[in-house]
C-alpha cells in the first residue's frame, strides 16, 4: 500500500519573514517552507546568505525568493511588499522578526544607538504590520485559512525582563507587546490574527558573546530553568504552528518560548 504524505499544514499559503538571513528568522523562514508555505527571504545585507537559504528551500521542494528591504524604512517595506505581491499573488502570513541591539549603558549610549533599535525593532514593526494588515484587507478572504491574514510578531522576554545595560533593546519590546496587543484587539473583528513569539536565549549570532564560551555559557544557563540555550527550531515550530489554523482561537497572545527564563530563577533559592 502507498502511503499519502500527510498534507502539509501550511500549503497553499504565502508567507513573508523579515530579517530571514540569519538567526530566528532564518529557522522560521525554513520552517513555514517546510510546512509548505512559499516564502519570501527578507534581508538587508548578504544578499548570497538570503540566495543560499532559498536555493536550499528551493532544492528541498518548497518555493522561495530573496527580497532586500530596510523596515525602518517606509520606503522599503512598500516595494518588498510590493514586490512580494506580485511573484506570490498575495500574503496570508507575516512575520515581523527583524531586530538589532546597540548595547549601551544609559549614559554612554548615543542618540545613534538609540534610534537605530528604535528604528529597525519598533517602526520596522509598525511598518511591516499596517502593510500586512493592508494587504490582507485588499485581497480579502481565500480559502486557504480560516483567517484573513496572521501577523506574527517576533518579541522577546524583555517585553517583560527589564535589562540594563539594553534599554534601547528592552524599550522596543515592550513597545512591540502594546503595539501586537493593541492591533490584535483592533484587528480581530476582520479575522486578522495577531500574535507574538517571546523568544528567551535563542543561540544566534545576536548574542554570540553570551553562549560562545564555556564561562558565558555557564552563566547563561543559571537563568534558564531547564538548563539549555534554545535554538531557532524551538522558536521556529511555535511560528509555524501561529501561522496555521491549528491555532485558529489564539489571539493577542505573547508566547514565552524561553526554557522558564520568565519564571524569576534566582527566586528558587532565594527570596
Ligand atoms: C536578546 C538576546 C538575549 C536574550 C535573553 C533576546 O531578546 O536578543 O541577546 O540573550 O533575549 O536575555
Amino acid at each position: 500500500m502507498n502511503a499519502q504524505p500527510a498534507p502539509k499544514r501550511l500549503a497553499g499559503q504565502n508567507a513573508l519573514v523579515t530579517g530571514a538571513n540569519s538567526g530566528i528568522g532564518e529557522g522560521i523562514a525554513r520552517e513555514l517552507a517546510a510546512q509548505g508555505a512559499r516564502v519570501v527571504v527578507n534581508y538587508v545585507v548578504q544578499p548570497d546568505v538570503a540566495q543560499k537559504i532559498c536555493a536550499d528551500i528551493n532544492q528541498a521542494g518548497g518555493t522561495a525568493i530573496a527580497i532586500q528591504g530596510d523596515v525602518s524604512k517606509e520606503a522599503d517595506v512598500t516595494a518588498m511588499f510590493a514586490q512580494a505581491i506580485e511573484a506570490f499573488g498575495t500574503l496570508d502570513i507575516v512575520c515581523s522578526n527583524a531586530g538589532i541591539q546597540r548595547d549601551s549603558k544609559l549614559v554612554e549610549m548615543t542618540l545613534d544607538q538609540w534610534n537605530a533599535v528604535i528604528g529597525v525593532n519598533l517602526t520596522g514593526a509598525f511598518l511591516v504590520a499596517r502593510a500586512a494588515a493592508r494587504e490582507f484587507n485588499r485581497r480579502g478572504m481565500r480559502d486557504v485559512s480560516r483567517a484573513l491574514g496572521k501577523i506574527i510578531f517576533t518579541s522577546s522576554v524583555h517585553q517583560e525582563i527589564p535589562w540594563g545595560g539594553h534599554c534601547n533593546y528592552a524599550t522596543t519590546k515592550g513597545g512591540i507587546m502594546q503595539l501586537m496587543e493593541s492591533i490584535a484587539q483592533e484587528l480581530a473583528p476582520q479575522k486578522i490574527r495577531v500574535n507574538s513569539i517571546c523568544p528567551g536565549a535563542i543561540e544566534t549570532a545576536i548574542n554570540r558573546k553570551a553562549w560562545s564560551t564555556p564561562q558565558a555559557a555557564a552563566a547563561l544557563e543559571k537563568l534558564i530553568p531547564c538548563g539549555r540555550i534554545g535554538v531557532p527550531a524551538d522558536v521556529a515550530q511555535v511560528a509555524a504552528w501561529l501561522a496555521s489554523d491549528e491555532s485558529d482561537y489564539i489571539c493577542g497572545a505573547s508566547i514565552y518560548v524561553d526554557g522558564g527564563m520568565t519564571l524569576y530563577p534566582g527566586f528558587a533559592t532565594g527570596g
